[in-house]
């Protein structure tokens, strides 16, 4: 039998909902099996197999017969170049500072060599002409810059062999190792694992390097990109799988061998995942892929109406769905008193809802042998309605601390992908009230920019508080006036004063703003608290913060694995760079010397491809009505502008700067404090490796990796970048290795064979993503009338006019998947609430018990209408992207003047 991960095997449990047993991969997860149509497809056999897991050849088998189309990628191509133009730091990644660890990217450049590439028919197929356009977008090695679309987004890639990189006494070089093999002998005792010294023929390290540096994602340097690799329990406990597990955008190749250092030899395949198992209709032919992953049309054969039976329906469901009810809606989610995960101990301190299958991320451990209190925060993303419970826990850790005579606090945030900025600012003045973060950031200043911030801007300003789009836009990116200059430290009084613009590094830019953080109309509308009093950040006028501070910045750490994005990037600049508190990073690639803490985006804001379209529209509309209509014209209308199918799409939109710089912070050299290699004891126990960051900082600085100590910059010291001589050689983006990496480079240089004719299918296929069936009523007996549909219960959708109370009832809302590509995206129902997590047994689909996990197992949560009363309709308030869709007022209230029903 073949050897399968228990870690893949986690993973793979929560993905089809089976038991932890699970699956074996000669017999893959199936759902309903469909006759076999005598002219059989390979993509017809994985749709009609309905497999989860097939062999990754297999896929890209199915991919590579997806037909390509000239005419729709070019139109595709123009819209990406002018979405491309917002992103901040196109000029920085061109031309690089010295301190940048990746290598130049010039994006409007590629475009262009991919347009000729188009033009020359040198795309063979649809998937050569998209991993091109996704290796230039991935050598940006920006997180905020993302493109899920098309085919390349229907598999994921990966082994089921999980791996980790640990070194046996921490301070010689680490090795690769099968995780399975270190927990083994963790747990067994007596026997040494061995090493992996060879991946298909090739050094292990420049294997990994190299298979690294093509599919991570958004990370700043090698070391990071390294890290993706690896199995680690803060990514466990998020359901996402480690890059090598699972997460590979692109083919990796079909057989896979390991050579260990005790001479045994491995012989195994990739494998794909399949990542939209829904009802997609009867895909046959690369062209029904074409029509429906690229166009986002049905098969012409599609029936709307059949039922899961008759088509390739989702993961097949617990067999206790059959006795339950369909319009139970999926409840909140059970508190746990942990993580369910043995790398985490029994914390002392926990957010309600905590755990794998939660809304709650924050949990306390206390230490108590080493008076060392542990505040884990692997994640900043809450639903509003948890954003105020993670503000509380931290307050309950810092004063449960304290009580305990805790001496000093480690703060881990291990995979911490970002999420809420404020909540990043909260947790900083938790810590030190008596600080004012800065957190300065601008955008690229170019004439759509100017045309857009000028229309929405003077719109707003003849607007008052009794309005709804006064709301809709106060915190909009392209409306300045609630911001603050960092100049003047006042309110931006024109559109103008914040356009600028100022020129860095050859390119155009706003002036430099910052939040008012104590302005907590715009804290609450921009973390969808939706409680009444909103969310406040901790140690403004409307919070006053207990003045004194609970820890000095030297009895403080922040633990990191590099891959640290936005809001918590955010943080750490605030802890590390503005406060002084020092920073512990583990892990990287096997050497010697230092490495970054947050890795990946430094960026201050990702902007949704949605919201940004949704923004260009508005301003094209209130142009349009204006005395000079033409000026509507400063791009084309974003809605017809292209037919490509996108699931979701997010650009950089501010870069970070520190006070009295111009560097936008992803470009600067950030060193941690010290760096710690994973070992066989602390990889896989978090009590082990907390104790070993603390010890290594406070205790004993031979645990520090050699070299790595002295490079690390806060506001107050100044030391000097580091020498090359201990940076590890930068790998080149793009594998040579004969897989992807030959599609992409044979393409740019111009030696790949003529495209096919493009094969569509014919018929009359259905636009994808016709919500036909939303917010129809529905009950027990009176069922959603497709599987892209769950049955909401308990809810409502509309305010009685008359009473101006909700109207509760049960409603179809549409079926969605929250894990984009291991990223969790909450924003992909367009117009219809944000993608939830199932957690409630609905026949037809997998309970996947509330996690994010892979596979479409989400619900389109629609916002609770307000129904208050005294608001004018908004114009713009459609919900897409400014305010929460209903058309009525956000919170918090403004007491005394609007009232709630
Ligand atoms: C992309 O947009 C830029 C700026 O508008 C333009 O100069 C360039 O020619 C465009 N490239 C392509 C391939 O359309
Ligand atoms: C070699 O190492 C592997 C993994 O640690 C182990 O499973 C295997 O039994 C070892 N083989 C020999 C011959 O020692
Ligand atoms: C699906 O069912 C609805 C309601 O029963 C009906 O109006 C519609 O015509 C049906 N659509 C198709 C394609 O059969
Ligand atoms: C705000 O708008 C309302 C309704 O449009 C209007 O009655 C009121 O006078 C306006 N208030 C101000 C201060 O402009
Ligand atoms: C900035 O504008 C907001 C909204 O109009 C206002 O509440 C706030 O007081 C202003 N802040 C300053 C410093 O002027
Ligand atoms: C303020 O914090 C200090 C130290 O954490 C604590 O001793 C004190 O009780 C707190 N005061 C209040 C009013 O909560
Ligand atoms: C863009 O095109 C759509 C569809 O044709 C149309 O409804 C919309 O009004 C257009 N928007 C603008 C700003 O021209
Ligand atoms: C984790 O390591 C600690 C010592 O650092 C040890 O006490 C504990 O038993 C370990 N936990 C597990 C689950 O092995």
């Amino acid at each position: 039998m073949a050897r399968v991960s228990i870690f893949f095997h986690a993973f793979l449990s929560f993905y089809v909902a089976l038991s932890r047993a699970a699956p074996s991969y000669s017999e893959p997860p199936t759902v309903t099996k469909r006759a076999a149509p005598p002219a059989s497809t390979v993509c017809g056999d994985i749709i009609r197999n309905a497999s989860l897991v097939v062999p990754a050849k297999q896929a890209f088998d199915c991919l590579t017969s997806v037909p390509f189309n000239a005419a729709v990628a070019t139109r595709f191509l123009q819209y990406f170049n002018d979405t491309i133009q917002f992103q901040s730091n196109l000029a920085y990644l061109k031309n690089p500072p010295s301190s940048y660890q990746q290598g130049p990217a010039d994006i409007v450049g590629g475009l262009a060599q991919i347009q000729t590439a188009i033009d020359n028919g040198k795309f063979a197929n649809e998937y050569e002409f998209e991993a091109t356009l996704q290796a230039l977008i991935f050598s940006t090695h920006d997180a905020h810059l993302n493109l899920i679309a098309g085919i390349l987004g229907v598999f994921t890639f990966g082994s089921s062999y999980d791996i980790a990189s640990v070194s046996l006494d921490g301070i010689q070089l680490p090795k690769v190792y099968f995780s399975d093999d270190l927990t083994d002998s963790e747990n067994d005792g007596d026997w040494q694992p061995s090493a992996i010294s060879q991946i298909n023929g090739l050094d292990a390290q420049d294997y990994l390097n190299d298979f690294a540096a093509t599919n991570a994602i958004g990370s700043l340097e090698s070391h990071a990109d390294f890290n993706q690799l690896m199995t680690s329990p803060a990514q466990d406990i998020q359901t996402i799988f480690s890059t090598w597990g699972g997460n590979s955008m692109f083919y990796p190749g079909d057989e896979l061998t390991f050579l260990l250092e005790n001479g045994t030899h491995i012989s195994t395949n990739w494998w794909a995942v399949y990542t939209y198992p829904s009802s997609t209709g009867a895909l046959e032919t690369g062209g029904d892929f074409y029509n429906f992953f690229v166009l986002g049309y049905y098969p012409a054969s599609y029936d709307p109406n059949a039922t899961e039976s008759s088509t390739a329906g989702p993961t097949a469901a617990a067999t206790s769905a059959a006795t339950s009810t369909a319009q139970e809606a999926p409840a909140a989610s059970s508190a746990l008193a942990s993580w369910d995960n043995v790398a985490y101990p029994n914390p002392d301190i926990a957010q309600p809802g905590l755990g794998t299958f939660g809304a709650g991320f924050v949990s306390g451990y206390f230490l108590k042998q080493s008076s060392v209190a542990v505040l884990s925060l692997p994640s900043f993303q809450e639903p509003g309605s948890a954003v105020g419970s993670f503000s509380d826990t931290v307050t309950r850790f810092l004063n449960a601390s304290k009580a305990a005579g805790m001496q000093k606090v480690v703060i881990d945030v291990q995979q911490n992908y970002g999420g809420d900025v404020f909540l990043a600012v909260d947790t900083y003045k938790q810590f030190f009230p008596n600080q004012e973060p800065y957190g300065g950031s601008r955008m690229r200043a170019t004439n759509p920019t100017n045309a857009m911030g000028d229309a929405i801007t003077s719109y707003w300003q003849g607007l008052n508080d009794t309005d709804a789009d006064y709301y809709n836009f106060y915190e909009d990116e392209w409306m300045p006036l609630t911001r603050l200059n960092a100049d003047t430290n006042n309110n931006f009084t024109s559109w103008s004063e914040f356009y600028g613009p100022h020129i860095y590094n050859g390119d155009s830019f706003t002036t430099t703003q910052r939040y008012d953080f104590s302005d907590n109309l715009f804290s609450t509308l921009s973390t969808d608290d939706e409680d009444d009093d909103g969310f406040t950040v901790y140690g403004t006028d409307g919070r006053p913060a207990n003045t004194t501070q609970p820890y000095a910045a030297k009895d403080i750490i922040i633990l990191s694995d590099a891959l640290c994005s936005s809001a918590c990037a955010v943080f750490m600049e605030m802890m590390h760079h503005e406060a002084g508190v020092r920073t512990v990073v583990a892990g990287g690639r096997s050497s010697y010397g230092p490495m970054q803490a947050p890795s990946m985006s430094r960026g201050a804001v990702a902007e949704t491809i949605d919201s940004l379209d949704y923004r260009i529209g508005v301003a094209q509309q209130l142009l349009q009505e204006s005395s000079n209509p033409t000026s509507a014209n400063f791009l084309p209308n974003r809605t017809t502008a292209t037919d490509v199918w996108i699931t979701y799409a997010d650009i950089n939109l501010r870069d970070q700067v520190r006070k009295g710089g111009d560097i936008p912070l992803q470009f600067v050299y950030e060193a941690a404090t010290c760096r710690i290699f994973y070992t066989p004891k602390t990889f896989y126990n978090y009590t082990a490796l907390w104790t070993y960051a603390a010890d290594a900082i406070w205790n004993n600085a031979a645990l520090c990796v050699q070299d790595s100590t002295g490079y690390s910059t806060t506001s107050t010291t100044n030391t000097t970048a580091p020498p090359s001589s201990v940076l590890p050689s930068p790998q080149p983006s793009t594998s040579t290795d004969p897989k992807m990496g030959s599609i992409i480079l044979s393409v740019l240089s111009g030696s790949s064979p003529s495209a096919h004719a493009p094969i569509l299918d014919t018929g009359a296929p259905t636009k994808q993503g016709q919500l036909a069936y939303e917010g129809t009523p529905c009950s027990s007996t009176k069922k959603c009338p497709t599987t892209d549909y769950f049955c909401l219960g308990s809810t409502s959708l509309k305010c009685d006019a008359a009473t101006k109370k909700p109207i509760e009832g049960s409603f179809c809302v549409p079926v969605c998947n929250p894990n984009q590509g291991g990223k969790v995206v909450t924003s992909t129902c367009t117009n219809f609430g944000n993608c939830q997590p199932l957690n409630a047994t609905v026949p037809g689909f997998a309970n996947t018990g509330g996690t994010f996990a892979k596979g479409r197992n989400g619900y389109c949560d629609p916002p609770v209408p307000a129904c208050r009363s005294t608001v004018t309709q908004g114009k713009f308030g459609n919900g897409n992207g400014g305010g929460d869709g209903d058309g009525a007022l956000d919170p918090p209230e403004k007491r005394g003047v609007i009232q709630l029903f």
